[in-house]
């Protein structure tokens, strides 16, 4: 239970907008740490594929927040899975639409609390990269390493236009852009955990960076931390 003096796993927490490339980093911190691993989106983005499988309405937040409590859903690490419901939705979990309607379900307070507890219990030894919005200020206030990081918007569209030209699928700059600011919008202006830098995390601009630069920042102030 929260609350008691046991010590809890260290928790590295890395926040900030889409596209900034938290998804990425935050995995090849997590192999390099040999911690575990919580993409928090993902829960969001699978409350979001299980409303619409059954049916209900997205702003309906009473019935999306008891879809989002008892989501029945598998990580399979060893095979870069994930299943919802037995179904493996892979790749359907990563489409702009799925990403758009997570966003929706992600504004809605009982929703957020509904997943609160299942994100917390990813917090075990030898520890946990965990990357979202909301991270480092309401799921692990006291995470050992608090990272915001961030890109400019043109930026971030330009990265997820080839991550989706790389794919195979066709789409273009100027709604991708569009897109990417919708979600910031939304993302940076809702009631509920909006999207801001805990006070304590440490802002890393990833715009002239490489992945490359920017981990081996993230890892310089790891080991300054004795997390290394
Ligand atoms: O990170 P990803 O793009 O998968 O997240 C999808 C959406 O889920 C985000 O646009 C955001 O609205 C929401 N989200 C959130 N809090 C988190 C993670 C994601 O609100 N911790």
């Amino acid at each position: 239970m929260a609350g008691n003096n046991s010590k809890k796993a260290p928790v590295l927490t890395i926040d900030g907008p889409s596209g900034a490339g938290k998804g990425t980093l935050s995995q090849l911190m997590a192999s390099r740490l040999q911690w575990h691993f919580l993409d928090s989106g993902a829960l969001y983005r699978l409350t979001a594929l299980s409303a619409h499988n059954h049916g209900i309405d997205l702003d309906a937040a009473e019935d999306v927040a008891t879809l989002a409590e008892h989501l029945d859903i598998y990580f399979d690490v060893n095979r870069g899975r994930v299943l919802l419901e037995g179904d493996d939705v892979t790749q359907v979990l990563r489409t702009e639409e799925t990403g758009a309607s997570a966003s929706r379900v992600a504004a809605h307070t009982e929703v957020r609390k509904a997943l609160l507890e299942r994100q917390r219990a990813f917090r075990t030894a030898p520890g946990l990269v965990a990357d979202g919005r909301d991270m480092g200020t309401v799921v692990f206030p006291d995470a050992d390493l608090k990272i915001f990081l961030t890109a400019s918007a043109n930026e971030r569209a330009k990265r997820r236009l080839a991550q989706l030209q790389e794919s195979g699928s066709d789409a273009d700059f100027e709604s991708i852009l569009a897109d990417v600011q919708s979600r910031d919008e939304r993302d940076r202006n809702r009631a509920e955990s909006p999207l801001l830098p805990a006070d304590d995390a440490e802002t890393i601009d990833s715009t002239h960076l490489t992945i490359e630069e920017v981990l081996d920042a993230i890892q310089e102030k790891a080991r300054a931390r004795g997390l290394l």
